[in-house]
């Protein structure tokens, strides 16, 4: 009801007498009245004036919330479902347990904290209210496990994509798929899923976004940023940057959900920030140094080592000049 209320006011633009909302809507106006207040304590300015009625004051751009979301999405499949919590333990975990119950391809879970926010390889992924972004996609692609990695690539090619479009900021990817701006991480993605030998039932796209954060703890501070620091102090809304990257995920669904196309490969290597640099990765116990040269068709990193041409498919890169 609350959305309702607050849909008419959005495109009113004008004062909604409390008489109409009362008659359009089918509800008491002690009704209507108990529902702006619930708005307004979500964060919605709302004016009252006696025999006028009830005004939107102020943009709502820096509120989040499902309603937000759903209405600034274009997408078609990716935002289907937005399901949106204050505080949750993980919003992977969250979608995991909803894709388990059979939620649909395009489900979004997104927080605005998170107790028990997971990042790769088993670390922990800090989420304090104040400056980041953290949602997960369920996706049910008609892929087996073996071409996963293309997933996880497309995923941050759109994020990367999205970025640059919606903030005008040099976003470049660090393979597989941590989006940094110049030395330094801005964003960073955990996939996770659950398949049968041949095929993926769901996979779930975890996605953290340091939006508006004002600076780092000393430990991360040399590789970590934000996109409020990295514009010289721009506050991005949040609900335009999941939704810029929404869009772009649903934009590019065939390549997220069926395999990564060779065009989309090409578009990734201009913008994987990786290519051309001197890398070092543990594999089986081994360091691997070498040149990176190149991304194959199944999304692995090839590298020039001694000579001779190897594939990288998972673990910690470092990568000469960033991290
Ligand atoms: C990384 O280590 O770079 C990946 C970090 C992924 C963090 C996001 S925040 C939303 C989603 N929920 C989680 O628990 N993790 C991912």
């Amino acid at each position: 009801m609350k959305y309702k209320i607050l849909d008419v006011l959005k495109k009113t633009g004008d004062y909604v007498s409390g008489e109409y909302l009362s008659e359009i809507l089918g509800v008491t106006r002690s009704a209507v009245w108990k529902n702006i207040n619930a708005l307004r304590d979500e964060g919605y300015v709302i004016d009252s004036v006696t025999n006028k009625g009830y005004l939107l004051a102020s943009s709502s751009d820096k509120i989040i919330n499902a309603y937000e979301i759903k209405s600034n999405l274009s997408a078609d499949i990716i935002g289907c479902n937005v399901r949106y919590f204050d505080t949750v333990g993980s919003t992977n975990d969250e979608a995991k347990k909803a894709a388990g119950n059979g939620a649909p391809s395009g489900t979004v879970i997104a927080a605005s904290a998170q107790t028990s926010g997971k990042g790769r390889l088993g670390r922990s992924w800090v989420s304090p209210p104040a400056g980041g972004l953290y949602f997960s996609v369920i996706v049910r692609p008609d892929i087996s496990p073996y071409d996963a990695a293309g997933m996880t690539l497309a995923a941050g090619l759109c994020t990367c994509l999205a970025l640059r479009n919606r903030t005008g900021l040099d976003c470049k990817i660090k393979w597989p798929n941590d989006i940094i701006i110049g030395n330094k991480k801005i964003c960073g993605i955990l996939t996770e899923m659950s398949a049968q030998t041949d095929k993926i039932d769901y996979a779930v796209i975890g996605i953290g976004i340091n939006v508006l954060n004002r600076s780092f703890p000393e430990e991360i501070s040399h590789k970590a940023s934000s996109l409020f620091i990295e514009s010289g102090g721009t506050e991005f809304s949040k609900t335009e940057i999941i939704c810029a990257v929404l869009n772009e995920l649903d934009k590019h669904y065939s390549d997220l959900t069926g395999g990564f196309s060779e065009s989309f490969i090409d578009i990734y290597k201009t913008l994987c920030a990786t290519l051309d640099r001197n890398i070092s990765v543990i594999r089986g116990g081994k360091e691997i140094i070498g040149k990176a040269i190149s991304i194959n068709s199944r999304g692995e990193l090839v590298v020039l080592c001694n000579g001779e041409l190897t594939t990288v498919n998972s673990g910690e890169v470092t990568v000469q000049g960033i991290y």
